[in-house]
Order: structure tokens, then C-alpha cells, then sequence
């Protein structure tokens, strides 16, 4: 369904999955807030640590201060899906803003399965931007990441689409890092609000700052905002 955006939207993982997200949350959002007003917030899942319906009341509380819209696809932590869809609607979504659309992927269960990677092919059309929970097992994210088969299988979509596909962004790694597939920038933007860790080689390595992307609807521009506070 086409909507009514902003110049800028907004990708941001994990803003709620451990405990003092209070804290850290609410601090890199209004940053995100003040300096992009962005019309959209697109999550990469784990808005709470156990799903919970306080937990997600409290965030949505924030959520609600700004006229912004937060369109979530559902991580491991958001589970159960029962919950979930009480304050976020279906565990994917599709998002079309202009000529950009925004498909939510579900791999909540840790899996990519046959099934969602059938569903997000049915999804992609021309200026498609990819945004699901768990990254693939490439080089430097293999700790915490898709099994190998699911990698396989979520490379096999964009060995077909790369053409289509303009970005792709996962939470679950609590970090900011950046790699590319086929030309097409994958970005690990998990530093959102519940913690925010370093990464050495494969595996975490001291803290950094919080951060989110943006996405400037106008020209597919993405930048990395840091709250170095
Ligand atoms: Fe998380």
C-alpha cells in the first residue's frame, strides 16, 4: 500500500532486547528525531527482551511521542508471535514509499526458511531495500548469524535479484558494521538502543557508540547516524 513519507526514513535493530534500554533507547532516538525527522522507523526486530506485553507497552509509550510510523519485522527476542502482532501487525511486511519498497523479512526463528525466502522473492520488485532480523554467516558475523543453509538460501535471493535489491539491513549483532554482496550494501545496524558492542574479528570486542540509519527517499542515500554523546 503507498503512504505518505518524509525525505528520510529511518532503519534502527535491537532497540529494546536488554535490560536499561531506558536509557540508551529513548537517547539515540531523539537524536534521530532531532537531526532527520524521519517519517518511518524500520526495525529489524527485538523491540523487547522477552516479548512481553509490559515491555512492549513501554516501548511503544515512546514509540507514540513522535508523528513517526514504527514498522517492525519480528526477532528472536519479540517472540510470541501472538504478542507481537498485537502491537506491530504480521511478523513481515511490505512497505512501499514512492519508488521505494521496504520488505520486513521474518527470521525470528533464527531460520530463513524455504517458506519466507519463497514469500520475500513473491515481494521484491525494482528498488526493493531488505530489512529482517538475523544477518547471513558471512566472514565476521558467522558468531551470531543464519546457519549456513539459510545464508545459502538468502544469497540464492539476491544471486536473483540483485538487480532489484538496493540495501539490506539486520539487527540481532549488536553492532554497526558494513559489507557488500553483488554490489549490494549489507549493514548490521544493531547498536539501536539495548546495547551497543565493538566488534574484533568474529565476535564482539569492547562497546561503541548507539546508531542508526538513515535512508534519503529522494536520492537511496544511506548514512550512519552515531550517538557520540
Ligand atoms: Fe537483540
Amino acid at each position: 500500500m503507498a503512504e505518505m513519507f518524509g525525505k528520510y526514513v529511518a532503519i534502527l535493530g535491537d532497540p529494546g532486547c536488554r535490560a536499561g534500554w531506558q536509557e540508551n533507547f529513548p537517547r539515540l532516538a531523539e537524536l534521530l528525531w532531532e537531526e532527520y525527522r524521519p517519517s518511518h522507523v524500520f526495525v529489524p526486530g527485538d523491540m523487547a527482551a522477552y516479548g512481553t506485553v509490559p515491555q512492549n507497552e513501554e516501548i511503544l509509550q515512546y514509540c507514540q511521542k513522535h508523528p513517526w510510523e514504527w514498522v517492525v519485522a519480528m526477532g528472536d527476542h519479540d517472540r510470541p508471535v501472538y504478542v507481537f502482532e498485537r502491537y506491530w501487525g504480521p511478523p513481515h511486511k511490505v512497505t512501499d514509499l514512492g519508488r521505494w519498497r521496504f520488505i520486513g523479512v521474518d527470521t525470528s526463528s533464527w531460520l530463513l526458511t524455504a517458506e519466507e525466502a519463497l514469500w520475500l522473492r513473491e515481494q521484491i520488485k525494482e528498488d526493493s531495500i531488505i530489512y529482517t532480523h538475523m544477518p547471513p554467516g558471512i566472514d565476521g558475523w558467522k558468531f551470531h548469524s543464519l546457519s549456513a543453509d539459510c545464508t545459502a538460501r538468502f544469497f540464492a535471493v539476491l544471486d536473483d535479484f540483485h538487480d532489484q535489491v538496493r540495501a539490506c539491513f539486520f539487527g540481532h549483532i549488536h553492532s554497526y558494521d558494513r559489507k557488500e554482496y553483488r554490489g549490494i550494501p549489507l549493514i548490521v545496524t544493531g547498536a539501536g538502543g539495548a546495547e551497543a558492542l565493538g566488534l574484533g574479528e568474529d565476535g564482539y570486542e569492547g562497546t561503541r557508540p548507539f546508531q542508526a540509519m538513515t535512508f534519503d527517499t529522494t536520492t537511496g542515500e544511506i548514512h550512519l547516524l552515531e550517538d557520540t554523546r
